[in-house]
């Protein structure tokens, strides 16, 4: 038979790891706001939404690819569809700064760009958006990173980042 309590005895090991919890989770909150607001660390999130059906054909990835907004600024406009990237390549010079914009028009895929912190789920119907700053030389390649079918496993393609 067990007693029942009638006043709240906390074991002194429980009452320890009860507070040893909720300091965690007060310095998680702490870290991510200083992530967040100090460092402008950003979330991918859905930028805008469009019309898989008609978004390869109107609009800025009927013809995608770079567009430099200034000088070492540029947009970059990359299409997903089943089985690759449009555009495949890109050059950008060193100390670029690309904001990408990746669409699908078909299934769902991701865009992977090694060595960086892009690697976003690439939905059909929304905008994935993240701005990179390529301070590196070298060649990025991207790659799809959701299974989307029979050649998901060849659907990439590569940044240059130039001297
Ligand atoms: Cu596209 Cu896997």
């Amino acid at each position: 038979m067990s007693e029942i309590k009638t006043s709240m005895n906390l074991d002194p090991y429980e009452r320890n790891w009860i507070i040893i919890s909720i300091v965690l989770a007060v310095i998680f909150a702490i870290i991510i706001a200083v992530a967040g607001f100090a460092y402008g660390i950003q979330v991918p999130s859905p930028e805008q939404r469009v019309d898989p059906r008609t978004v390869a054909l109107e609009g800025p990835w009927a013809d995608p690819g770079l567009r430099e907004l200034a000088p070492g600024k540029y947009d970059a406009y990359i299409l997903a569809q089943t089985w690759s990237f449009v555009p495949r390549e890109m050059t950008v010079p060193v100390g670029a700064e690309v904001t990408f914009y990746i669409t699908s028009k078909d299934v769902q895929h991701g865009l992977k760009l090694q060595d960086t912190n892009l690697n976003v789920q690439v939905v059909p119907g929304q905008v994935s958006k993240l701005t990179i700053t390529f301070d590196e030389p070298g060649d990025y390649d991207y790659i799809c990173t959701e299974y989307c079918g029979a050649a998901h496993a060849v659907m990439f393609g590569t940044l240059h980042v130039e001297e």
